[in-house]
């Protein structure tokens, strides 16, 4: 399912990346300090996200591993986490669930109980003694579940009663197969979007500098959002301003209990992973950034028209410029970024910074690797999503011991 390199019909070129030209002052820091050098790499130079000061642009994107035996964090993801800390970079937590109907993937984290939010603390606290800024990813599947992840074995719940084919998991091998979801009564949404509300107070409780509200890649607040999906006929479906209700309002849920400046949220709406198409792409996204404007959210983290599913690339016409534009908050862009593609985004200004998904989880040590220009480790895809504690985890090496 991972990185398969496809060829979309409606909007693909050749996925020709352009190398980022050094400009004549560049060219001259060429043979200054290292620290110097630094400064003439766009990726490098440091950004004030409202109180953070980040020393650099290049963030570690949420990684879902499925390590977190019973939904409870384990004592490895300290290392894991701190071994992608640099003094000053931002890094966002695998997505973590926000209650005990938000599973659909096994070992995934959570941060709704006493234990879970105890067992964050420590990895918390790895990151911070090594300089880092770190938020946590809260999450919510809906459809994308079944109901051996549901209390009671009850059914997953959504936007909608639309079920989900069966898919091929991630292993290339197993068929995950999802239960026909319970569509949410208009009256039960205000308590899903307390369990985020919640979630985010926990985090700050075990440490986290804020949350991420992840409204992307088809989980439940993507389920409202877009219009292949959702077929509410209440306040909460149909226009645009409807479907966008859901998603505003968990905003500003989050936004009254910890404050804006601690909050960020990611959003895809050109992807159409987990069967979660929109007619008209630019408009969602166009009117969620303009939307967003209103809470003075710290950021907004958008996936790259190109990332059609998380790991599928295609070079398209459609570009994030438009929502970065409208935004008046931080930008985050990821999806398919490598070193030249990240340095020329931020060179050019179509956004703040970037955030790196498989390079980052493959290399513990990426931006010193960026700094240098040196060669990457390969990512392994067999081994992303195993419960195995070690290995594809933190056994990746870093630049001096390869
Ligand atoms: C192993 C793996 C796990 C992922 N888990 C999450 C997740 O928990 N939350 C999320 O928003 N995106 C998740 N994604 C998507 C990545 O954050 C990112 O958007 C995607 O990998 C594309 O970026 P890249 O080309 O830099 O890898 C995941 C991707 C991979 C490869
Ligand atoms: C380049 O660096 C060296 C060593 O630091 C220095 O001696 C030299 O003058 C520098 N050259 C230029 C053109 O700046
Ligand atoms: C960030 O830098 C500013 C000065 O530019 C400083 O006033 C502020 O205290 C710094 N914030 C943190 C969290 O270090
Ligand atoms: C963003 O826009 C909103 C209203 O549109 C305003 O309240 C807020 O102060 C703005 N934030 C910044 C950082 O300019
Ligand atoms: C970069 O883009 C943002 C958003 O459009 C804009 O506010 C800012 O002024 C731009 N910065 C520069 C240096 O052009």
């Amino acid at each position: 399912m991972w990185g398969s390199i496809f060829s979309c019909a409606a909007c693909c070129l050749a996925f020709l990346p352009k190398i980022h030209k050094l400009s004549e002052e560049e060219k001259e820091e060429e043979n200054d300090t290292q620290i110097k050098m630094a400064d003439s790499i766009p990726l490098l130079t440091p950004y004030k996200l409202g109180n953070f000061n980040l020393s650099h642009r290049i963030i570690l994107a949420p990684l879902t591993r499925q390590r977190s035996y019973g939904n409870v964090p384990q004592p490895h993801a300290i290392l894991y986490y701190s071994q992608r800390t640099s003094k000053g970079g931002l890094l966002i937590s695998e997505a973590t669930g926000v209650s005990n109907t938000a599973q659909g993937y096994p070992e995934t984290p959570g941060i709704w109980t006493k234990e879970q939010v105890e067992a964050w603390k420590p990895i918390v606290d790895a990151v911070h003694a090594k300089g880092g800024i770190f938020f946590c990813q809260i999450w919510h599947v809906g459809r994308v579940s079944n109901s051996d992840f549901q209390p009671n074995g009850q059914a997953p719940i959504s936007s909608t009663d639309k079920p989900l084919k069966p898919q091929i998991r991630a292993n290339g091998i197993d068929e995950a197969e999802f239960t026909p979801p319970r569509r949410l009564r208009t009256d039960e949404i205000p308590g899903i979007i307390n369990d985020f509300r919640l979630a985010a107070r926990n985090a700050m409780e075990a440490g986290f500098d804020g949350v991420e509200i992840h409204g992307a890649n088809g989980y439940i607040i993507d389920q409202f959002l877009k219009d292949t999906v959702n077929d509410r006929t209440d306040e909460y479906g149909g226009s645009l301003e409807n479907r966008c209700r859901f998603a505003l309002e968990l905003v500003e849920a989050v936004v009254d209990e910890i404050g804006a400046d601690k909050v960020g949220i990611r959003l895809s709406p050109f992807a159409d992973f987990m069967e979660s198409g929109d007619s008209n792409p630019k408009a969602l996204g166009l009117h969620m950034a303009q939307a967003l404007n209103k809470y003075g959210i710290l950021y907004l983290h958008v996936i790259e028209p190109r990332m059609k599913t998380p790991g599928e690339i295609c070079e398209c016409y459609d570009t994030l410029v438009p929502m970065r534009k409208a935004f008046n908050g931080s930008f985050i862009s990821a999806g398919g970024f490598n070193r030249d593609l990240g340095n020329k985004a931020v060179a050019e200004n179509d956004t703040d910074l970037v955030a790196y998904g498989r390079l980052f989880l493959a290399n513990p040590d990426l931006p010193k690797r960026f700094e240098l220009n040196a060669p990457l480790n390969k990512y392994n895809r067999a081994t992303f999503y195993i419960p195995d504690p070690v290995l594809g985890y933190t056994d990746y090496p870093f630049l001096e011991s390869a």
